[in-house]
């Protein structure tokens, strides 16, 4: 028997084959477009998620037999508003999880509604990323579409709507909306109310693993799988990265290096840290978890080497080759990595990318090497908002686009001063959804279960004491830099 496990992200779609025993048998991605329409504006076409599953499905069991696969799970990119119509047609590009045009809402709810109201009812603040800011924002700019609004959806919702042609969405995901009562797992009246949505626009809830149906017949047809392959729930990419790199039960952390930046925390209760400078969500595995996220983390990394330096993928690790052992924690190039503006912990919609501290000599390699440590510095400040809340995170799993980099590995690890675990398969969020796709199937009885038998780690990066500390230098410095910029940053926002 055989899972397909999708990750639905910002740059591309996954997809997974997955056999029962664990092992992943094929991958495919199909890549697509983002549009920024402004600065700091950040949209997607639904369609093109479909049509990555509908040219990705049947390119993947390409050589395998479809009748063996049993069920699908996906998880996908959070937070981003899918409206549609009374038909199910969708009104509007996704707004997406990284788009910064919400600050005057994101204002409104934590000022206005004000932040203890708005914990009190989900457990986090609001953030411009968040999907009940974008509602208020269609609301006062785009009235007659808003008007219009029928059901809203998060994008892997908006697939699970095509294949089995059901409204649903899961508790992690729907946690990133604002609209979630997070700890009591319901949806909150008061925020509806507070925020003029209608309750009938809202999907079911779901456990991640939970089945919503089988394939309807035309996406049965379109993706080359019988009628009676499963669709589960799924989960938002962080919880199913989670999944996927065995970061379940109480206390374990993952790190996701992928077009954003997270540092996840799993729990078994509920718990909110009194600043809400972490979100509290719900987890795919059935507890709950706290996360920082930054906007732009392996995405710094591409936008350096592919629109400014024009290398392609291939040529990253030549890019990277002189930035020896002797280099790390002794350059004097910083970099803020904040391209679309940052999410955790500075909640920032008109912080910007900046270099400091440039200088005739400074070379190629040594802003490379910036870029890599300015994304590691700035997941170090949500580090350190956990720990500030008292919780210890001795080691730590590493996942995403960026794992790949040895380098940045290595950086992250000493920066952070933990172990970080690369787990045998590295697709975090796809493997998840194909292990939460078995658990819907009845593969394994609980989530855990599946990650107990299935996810291994295939090295650990160890930090070392001399780099640890020449890091720990670098990072009292880095973090005085974004107060100095933060006033001119709201004087140059345009
Ligand atoms: C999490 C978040 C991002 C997206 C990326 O809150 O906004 O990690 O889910 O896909």
């Amino acid at each position: 028997m055989s899972y397909i496990g999708i990750d639905l992200g910002t740059s591309a779609c996954k997809l997974l084959l997955v056999e029962e025993n664990g092992t992943v048998q094929k991958t495919v991605t199909k890549e697509y477009p983002l549009s920024f329409p402004h600065s700091g504006w950040s949209e997607q076409a639904p369609e093109l998620w479909w049509q990555a599953c509908r040219e990705g499905v049947p390119a993947l069991l390409e050589g395998f037999n479809p009748a063996q696969v049993q069920g699908i799970g996906i998880g996908g990119q959070m937070h981003g508003l899918v409206a549609l119509d009374a038909t199910g047609r969708v009104l509007r590009p996704a707004i997406l999880w990284n788009d910064g045009r919400t600050a005057a809402e994101t204002e409104y709810l934590n000022h206005t509604i004000g932040r203890e109201t708005l914990s009190k009812y989900t457990g986090n603040i609001a953030f411009a990323g968040f999907t009940a800011p974008k509602l208020l924002w269609m609301r006062k700019h785009e009235p007659e579409l808003y008007a219009r609004i029928a059901k809203i959806l998060l994008p892997k919702d908006y697939l699970v709507f095509k294949m089995t042609g059901r409204f649903a969405t899961d508790y992690s995901d729907a946690s990133g909306m604002l609209l979630l009562d997070v700890e009591h797992k319901r949806w909150s009246r008061e925020m509806c109310e507070l925020c003029g949505v209608d309750p009938a626009w809202l999907a079911p809830l779901y456990e991640s693993w939970q089945e919503v149906g089988t394939l309807q017949p035309d996406a049965a047809a379109a993706l080359g799988l019988p009628q009676t392959v499963k669709v589960c729930a799924g989960a938002g990419d962080n919880a199913a990265a989670a999944v996927g790199t065995g970061t379940v039960g109480q206390g374990r952390c993952n790190i996701s290096l992928g077009t954003s930046g997270t540092l996840f925390i799993s729990s078994k209760t509920f718990g909110v840290d009194a600043t809400n400078g972490l979100h509290a969500f719900a987890h795919a595995d059935g507890g709950w978890h706290l996360m920082g996220c930054m906007l732009s983390a392996a995405s710094c990394n591409k936008w350096w080497m592919d629109d400014i330096l024009n290398v392609t993928e291939r040529d990253y690790p030549a890019e990277q080759e002189p930035i020896t052992r002797e280099k790390l924690g002794r350059n004097p190039v910083f970099f803020l990595p904040y391209l679309m503006g940052e999410r955790s912990p500075i909640n920032d919609t008109d912080a910007r990318g900046t270099f400091l501290g440039l200088s005739m000599d400074t070379t190629r390699a040594d802003m490379t090497q910036a870029v890599l440590e300015g994304v590691a510095f700035a997941l170090r400040d949500s580090f350190e908002v956990a720990r500030s809340i008292g919780i210890s995170i001795p080691r730590s799993n590493l996942c995403g686009g960026g794992a790949k980099s040895p380098l940045w590995g290595t950086i992250l690890a000493n920066v952070l001063g933990i172990p970080l675990d690369i787990l045998v398969t590295e697709q975090g969020p796809g493997y998840g959804g194909a292990l939460l796709a078995m658990v819907c199937c009845g593969r394994f009885a609980t989530v855990q279960a599946a990650t107990d038998a299935l996810v291994h780690v295939s090295r650990t990066i160890r930090p070392d004491a001399e780099l640890t500390a020449r890091y720990e230098e670098r990072y009292q410095k880095f973090r005085q830099i974004y107060p100095a910029c933060k006033g001119l940053f709201q004087k140059l926002a345009l």
